[in-house]
């Protein structure tokens, strides 16, 4: 068979652009195991914050027991995501955090850490392999996650401490990081308020009424949502909500595919999504709501303020 030159090189593009697809885990893996191992943490420990080099890093007392060669082949990895910065000069090569790796730090408050381990961990992973199994069973049906472990990841993590424990951090690793950019943006709509409650699950670290719907299906959501609204005062009272909104900022290839990535891990983990400012409206319409505003910020979420 005859192919011509054209047609080839685009093959070979495509060739190596399914290969990046197909392999999309290994940005998963290698970030997971560069945060077990402490890499970030090592580098960012080294002596005045100068840039280490690999000969430094697989010595005692930092990465003790890693192959050099191995981990040359994860520095070269991370260089690539972005997580680490690789200095040359002459034969020697030398690595510092950037910018992204600088949330991936274990001790400090604003750290990703928690929540990185939480979408990779061993049990959340489980459930991606019945994506397409969910898909094709009728509405209705079980999770992916609740395909693989017979339960909801909600029912699993009120049975296992330290399944809870990992899900309660990552929630709260990413409401630390998101909530002083919510305060700043919004403050003017918080300054007049005069009691808050938190009804935003986890271990309560949005404090006001101010929490995420992405979990629950519609049904639940307009449950909630009706539930919130007769108890607000109904003169001034507002039900502020911190959630994606996936089509605003949407020339912000990066911010749309975070929100992508968390709309099917919605799916797949519990069978809940993220929506479209049309979705909020009826949505909020449905749960008797008469009015609402959406409030863009610098973040992954959108404000949400709904009024009775
Ligand atoms: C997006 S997280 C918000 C976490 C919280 N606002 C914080 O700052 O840590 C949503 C939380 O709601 C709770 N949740 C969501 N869906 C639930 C369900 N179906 N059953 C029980 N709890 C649920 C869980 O505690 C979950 O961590």
């Amino acid at each position: 068979m005859q192919i011509q030159k054209e047609e080839q090189e685009q093959d070979m593009k495509s060739h190596a652009q399914i290969l990046n697809h197909m392999c999309g885990i290994v940005d998963s893996v290698v970030l997971k195991c560069a945060v077990e191992l402490n890499l970030f943490d090592v580098i960012s420990n080294n002596k005045d914050s100068k840039p280490i080099a690999l000969s430094s890093l697989a010595t005692p007392p930092t990465l003790v027991s890693i192959k050099p060669n191995n981990l040359y082949r994860l520095l070269r990895y991370l260089v690539h995501m972005n997580l680490l910065t690789i200095h040359v000069q002459g034969n020697d090569e030398t690595f510092s955090l950037t910018e992204l790796s600088k949330l991936l730090l274990r001790d400090q408050k604003r750290s990703l850490v928690d929540w990185a381990l939480a979408i990779i961990d061993e049990t959340v992973i489980d459930g991606w392999h019945e994506l397409s199994g969910c898909c094709t069973s009728p509405a209705g049906g079980p999770t992916p996650f609740e395909r693989v472990h017979g339960k909801s990841v909600w029912e699993l993590a009120g049975e296992n401490a330290g399944m809870n424990q990992v899900i309660n951090d990552a929630m709260v690793s990413d409401t630390i990081l998101v909530m002083p950019v919510f305060v700043q943006c919004c403050d003017k709509l918080l300054n007049r308020i005069t009691s808050m409650v938190d009804i935003g699950g986890g271990v309560g670290m949005t404090m006001s009424s101010i929490f995420m719907l992405h979990n629950w299906h519609d049904k639940e959501c307009i449950t909630i949502l009706k539930k919130c609204k007769e108890v607000i005062p109904q003169d001034k009272g507002k039900e502020i909500i911190l959630d994606i909104v996936t089509d605003q900022n949407e020339q912000d290839d990066d911010l749309t595919r975070a929100k992508m990535n968390l709309d099917i891990g919605m799916m797949v983990t519990s069978g809940g999504r993220e929506r479209t400012e049309n979705e909020w409206e009826v949505l909020l319409k449905l749960a008797g709501f008469s009015r609402h505003e959406i409030i863009p910020i610098m973040a992954v979420q959108s404000v949400i303020v709904a009024y009775p």
